[in-house]
């Protein structure tokens, strides 16, 4: 009886061990890590000039990504058909025109439709930079009728700061679900992804969902496709990062609290790992990603990298002091080890060694932080940073 008591607990140890389950939130336990080399092509090649980095280390990086993290995000499609549903030019009191529009997207005769939520300021001239939010939290955080007002998505301040504001669920491209992900784009447009070892994924479709959103946004006055600020948190700022990466049409991103496989490095050891990540969401990435599992100083990136992908246009990177999950530390330097890139392109970024403290804002040509006081979550304090860091960026006051 003794013995096999015994026998249990060196079991649940020895598996625990194992399966790298026991998280890390003792900073002296981070240990020593070595990220891989921002700039150095595959060749062993110094990189030293902008065309070098685009021309070489970019798309080396970019397609390091694909292959190992995340997935591909197919460009490809037959016919894409906007359709205003809905239209309303006195939403929020006159303040502002609400419209709905159903983006449907064919492929090989098969379609998807996804619904864009939109509202722009009507006290304005010129057509306004636009907010679009990467949206997993479900379409009542987005209510049109704003009846019900969402801190998550907070259209009135947005709209009083002259800015356009607008979201979609991602539900309508991939259900954010271990079983049901496929059950949109993957299924009726890119089947031939599923079977790929680097096939699109979760994050990866609904970076897709954002750019077909953006494909809209060119063909509408209302607003300038120039200043475009795509924004997600968590599991959304993770997406946003991907797709910021990919698409040089966004102008600005932001990643809110996009913790591991965001903006936080897989090496530093803290908080969630690439372990706890792929086990619980495998779904998100692409299949070679689990393989790196308790096995983050192989993985041939590091996050940094990711961000570094979407300079020289604008990143933001927004975390919460308790939400250690998301290692506030390891995203602030995500941010900081991007910056060699930054300065590749003449922009003197300058970050502190430290994070600034507790809701201080940070503002850097062309990068920002902060570090707002609470827990996980997306609420209008952080919007309020977003907004001034656009309108410092945007040159907008
Ligand atoms: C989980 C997951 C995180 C993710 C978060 C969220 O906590 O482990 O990686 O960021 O959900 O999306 O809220």
């Amino acid at each position: 009886m003794k013995n096999l008591k015994k026998f249990f607990i060196f079991l649940i140890l020895f598996s625990s061990l194992k399966m790298g389950y026991a998280q890390n939130y003792d900073e002296s336990k981070v240990g020593e890590y070595l990220l891989p080399e921002l700039l150095i092509t595959e060749n062993g090649q110094t990189v030293s000039t902008p065309e070098q980095w685009e021309k070489i280390r970019r798309p080396e990086i970019l397609k390091l990504f694909e292959d190992h993290v995340y997935g591909q995000i197919p460009k490809d499609f037959d016919d894409i058909k906007f359709k205003v549903i809905k239209q309303d030019k006195k939403a929020m009191d006159g303040k502002a025109t609400l419209k709905e529009v159903a983006i449907t997207v064919t492929r090989n005769r098969k379609s998807v439709t996804m619904n864009l939520l939109m509202f722009t300021p009507n006290k304005v001239k010129k057509p306004v930079p636009m907010f679009l939010v990467i949206n997993h939290r479900g379409i009542k955080t987005m209510d049109v009728t704003r009846q019900n007002k969402d801190g998550f998505w907070p259209a009135e301040e947005v709209i009083e700061a002259g800015y356009g504001i607008s979201g979609f669920d991602v539900i309508d491209v991939s259900p954010d679900d271990k079983v049901k992900f496929t059950e949109g784009i993957l299924d009726q447009l890119y089947p031939e992804q599923i079977k790929m070892d680097n096939g699109m994924r979760g994050l990866g479709a609904w970076g897709w969902g954002a750019a077909r959103a953006i494909d809209y946004f060119e063909k509408d006055k209302s607003v300038d496709a120039t200043k475009i600020i795509s924004v997600g948190h968590s599991r959304g700022g993770k997406s946003s990062l991907w797709f910021g990466a990919q698409d040089k049409r966004v102008a600005i991103t932001v990643s809110n609290e996009s913790g591991n496989s965001g903006a936080a490095l897989s090496r530093r050891n803290f908080g969630e790992t690439v372990d706890r990540i792929t086990t619980n969401f495998p779904y998100w990435f692409c299949p070679n990603y689990r393989q790196y599992a308790g096995n983050e100083d192989k993985l041939p990136v590091d996050q940094h990298m990711l961000i570094a992908l979407i300079v020289p246009r604008a990143v933001y990177v927004a975390s919460a002091a308790e939400d250690l999950w998301a290692d506030p530390k390891g995203q602030y330097l995500g941010l900081k080890k991007a910056q060699p890139v930054f300065n590749l392109y003449g922009l003197e970024t300058n970050l502190p060694p430290e994070m600034p403290d507790v809701n201080e804002q940070i503002i850097r040509p062309h990068m920002g932080f902060h570090n707002r006081e609470g827990k996980h979550n997306m609420t209008p304090y952080d919007w309020q940073q977003f907004i001034r860091f656009a309108d410092v960026y945007f040159d907008r006051k």
